[in-house]
Order: C-alpha cells, then sequence, then structure tokens
C-alpha cells in the first residue's frame, strides 16, 4: 500500500528571526512512516521542521509553513492508499509579515492571528477518495468527546487520540498512548508503549481498516 503521512510541526513566520510554532518533535509520525516501510509499504513522508534522520527509502518532502504543509499533501495525493495526518499544524499564523526584524524599541507588537487552512478537513471534504483517512486528535482534556468531534466535523475513517497533558506522553516523548476511535462510535486503546511499537500497531489497524473499507 501507499501511505501518505505528516510529520512534526509547523513554523508560521513573524519576522526572519521569529515564529510561532508548537512542541511537536516529528517522533510519533516518523515512528509510523518507518513501522509502514518496515511492514513492505511506499512512504511519502510530509515532514515539519524536525533534527529527526529522515527514514531510508521513504519519499521525504520538506515544508516550514502550514501554507506548504497544505500543498505539498495536496500534491502528492495520487494512488495513496492511507493518509495518516499526525503533523502539528499551526492552527493561527500572523496575518503580516515583517520582512526586517521587528525591534524592541519599537515596543510590544499587536500581532494579528488569522487561521490556517485545514488540511485534515479538506481531505475529508475531497468528494472522491479512495483512501482511508487518519486524522490524529491532540486533547488536553475529554479526549473522547473531542476526538469523535473531529471524526465527524472533518469526515475522517479514524480518529487516533492522545492525551497531551499526561506527563511523558504525547509531544517529543519517547512513549505515547493511542486510542482508536471509529464511525461506529467504537474505540480501543492502545496502552502506554514506545512509539515505535505502538506504530507497528497502528499500521496493521491501519491497513486492515483499509481492506475492509
Ligand atoms: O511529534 P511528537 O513530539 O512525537 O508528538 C506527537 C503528536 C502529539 C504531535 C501527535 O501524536 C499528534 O497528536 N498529532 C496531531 C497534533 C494536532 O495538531 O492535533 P489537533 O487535534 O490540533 O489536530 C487535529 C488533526 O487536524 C490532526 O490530524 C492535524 O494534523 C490536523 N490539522 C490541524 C490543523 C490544520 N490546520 N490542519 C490539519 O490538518
Amino acid at each position: 500500500m501507499k501511505f501518505l503521512i505528516t510529520a512534526g510541526p509547523t513554523r508560521e513566520p513573524i519576522d526572519p528571526v521569529r515564529y510561532i510554532s508548537n512542541r511537536s518533535s516529528g517522533k510519533m509520525g516518523y515512528a509510523i512512516a518507518q513501522a509502514a516501510l518496515d511492514a513492505g509499504h511506499e512512504v511519502i513522508l510530509i515532514s515539519g521542521p524536525v533534527s529527526l534522520p529522515a527514514p531510508a527509502r521513504a519519499k521525504i518532502v520538506r515544508v516550514t509553513t502550514a501554507d506548504e504543509m497544505y500543498d505539498a499533501v495536496h500534491a502528492e495525493l495520487a494512488d495513496i492508499d492511507v493518509a495518516v495526518l499526525c503533523a502539528a499544524v499551526a492552527d493561527f499564523k500572523p496575518a503580516d509579515y515583517s520582512q526586517r526584524k521587528i525591534k524592541k524599541h519599537e515596543g510590544i507588537p499587536h500581532i494579528v492571528l488569522v487561521p490556517t487552512r485545514d488540511i485534515l478537513a479538506s481531505l475529508g471534504a475531497l468528494s472522491e477518495k479512495n483512501f482511508l483517512l487518519a486524522g490524529f486528535a491532540a486533547e488536553t482534556n475529554d479526549l473522547e468527546t473531542n476526538a469523535f468531534k473531529k471524526l465527524q466535523n472533518k469526515h475522517c475513517d479514524v480518529v487516533i487520540g492522545n492525551d497531551v497533558s499526561a506527563p511523558g506522553l504525547g509531544f517529543e516523548s519517547d512513549e505515547n498512548e493511542l486510542t482508536i476511535f471509529l464511525p461506529d462510535h467504537s474505540s480501543r486503546v492502545l496502552p502506554r508503549e514506545s512509539k515505535d511499537h505502538l506504530a507497528k500497531a497502528l499500521v496493521q489497524i491501519l491497513c486492515d481498516l483499509k481492506q475492509k473499507r
């Protein structure tokens, strides 16, 4: 099968030296890419800025901003069987970019934020899609309610939820705990484990779901 995986954060520039971003290290998305490769699948990995080595044999597309990630995802959709959107895309970007470094002596800048385009929702809204669409939900509270909302609102086939407030899990850590949420309102917990082991189990689950689709 052919997997398209997004991973890592995006950076939304304020001026040539500053940006808005988040704490994603890329570890979860890169682990999914590696697990898919190990299982014999083809992988296109669309990655925000991270300091991880690219998995050998993956086609890697490096991007910085949410807009670049959106365009890269849409450019790589041909013949995809499974799309896994694990990237922590910035939800907001500065409305204006200053071409020169904003100086401290000018006072605290008033930064107006505007929403970025939602990549996952844009794939869910495609009128024809032959691929399984898997979104992630990074939540600090009400994981189940919020994950089911994302599943429905973004028209996903599956949402993979994780609690990003629990110590040692979620962002930057080597371990995670995932819950798989499905449109029939069922859910399944993959208990705390290394991201590498979870990714292996997840790839198998996604392949099974794709085959049943
Ligand atoms: O990278 P690590 O340090 O290993 O951390 C892993 C992780 C916590 C980042 C990962 O497991 C995870 O939860 N990724 C999703 C993070 C996120 O942005 O979640 P969200 O609930 O805000 O977004 C919901 C979904 O919409 C996600 O699939 C996201 O990729 C997608 N999205 C969000 C905004 C946007 N503009 N476009 C999107 O496609």
